[in-house]
């Protein structure tokens, strides 16, 4: 089998985190996500995965975290059929594969250049791909802004810096008539504390944020309302995470500011 080695920068290289993650929660037993593209496409790419040092708490909540996000998507086209769809800092995660929608949704990935040439050479779709730095202006100009839009952004908020997040979102606010954005939340503290988690560190990134209070968005002038926040800690799905994660994790679960530290999926719409 050709293997191909990647060629990313530091910020970009965290999409192989991600891709790894959901590779071996695919090979557990008793899976979360069960996303084997995901597993297949990590066997194709030349890359020691071990220097990430993935720990099993890794492993269940990045895979928890997209399945939450998938359903969001799911929902969201449910009820907007002729929808666009961005899965924004996409990496070469399968998510249109797991989501499967019909012809009539628009779906976009946009990541770095680098990163969406890997993902055309190993990951081909029917998805419109945008090489774009999304601090930049002038990347949402391509995509129709007519019709309502489901807006993920799935570890992508502690790599952007300063408040070039926000900036984002008051832009892709304003392009759409409505929609919902979808992120996965990290308090302040947990961007913080990135930098010391043994991935994190491996890689080298230094810098991330994140804000604790989950209407704090809402204040960003970018017409969001929080419609939920979910604490991962108290999904059905935590009954499959490997002893003793399991019992820590339902421990955590009893408080709101502990389940907060951990993953949570924040859902606005404007
Ligand atoms: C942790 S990875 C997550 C990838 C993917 N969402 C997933 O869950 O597998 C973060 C992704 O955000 C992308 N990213 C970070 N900052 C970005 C920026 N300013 N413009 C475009 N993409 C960015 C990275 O290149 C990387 O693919």
């Amino acid at each position: 089998m050709h293997r191909r080695q990647p060629k990313l920068g530091l910020i970009p290289e965290t999409l192989l985190l991600t891709l790894y993650a959901r590779a071996l929660d695919a090979k557990l037993p008793s899976p979360i996500l069960g996303d084997t593209l995901s597993a297949e496409l990590a066997d194709t790419i030349d890359y020691d995965f071990r220097r990430l040092k993935l720990k099993p708490n890794l492993v269940v909540t990045t895979a928890l975290r997209a399945k939450k996000l998938d359903d969001v998507v799911r929902a969201y086209i449910a009820a907007h059929p002729e929808c666009v769809v961005l899965d924004l800092g996409c990496g070469l995660d399968t998510r249109m594969v797991r989501c499967a929608p019909s012809p009539d949704v628009d779906w976009y990935d946009i990541d770095f250049p680098e990163v969406v040439d890997l993902r055309s050479e190993c990951l081909p779709g029917r998805s419109h791909v945008i090489a774009a730095d999304l601090t930049e202006p002038g990347w949402l100009d391509t995509i129709p802004g007519d019709r309502p839009a489901v807006i993920i952004a799935e570890g992508l908020l502690p790599f952007m810096p300063g408040d070039s997040f926000q900036h984002m979102t008051r832009e892709l606010t304003a392009h759409f008539p409505s929609g919902e954005l979808a992120i996965n939340g990290y308090t302040r503290f947990a961007a913080w504390a990135m930098k010391y988690h043994p991935t994190i560190k491996a890689l080298g990134i230094k810098a991330a944020q994140g804000f604790d209070d989950p209407h704090e968005p809402e204040n960003w002038g970018a017409g969001l309302e929080l419609v939920e926040e979910e604490m991962l800690t108290r999904a059905p799905e935590v009954a499959r995470f490997p002893q003793p994660l399991r019992a820590l994790t339902r421990l955590t679960a009893r408080s709101t500011a502990l389940s907060r530290q951990g993953a949570r999926i924040l859902r606005y719409q404007f």
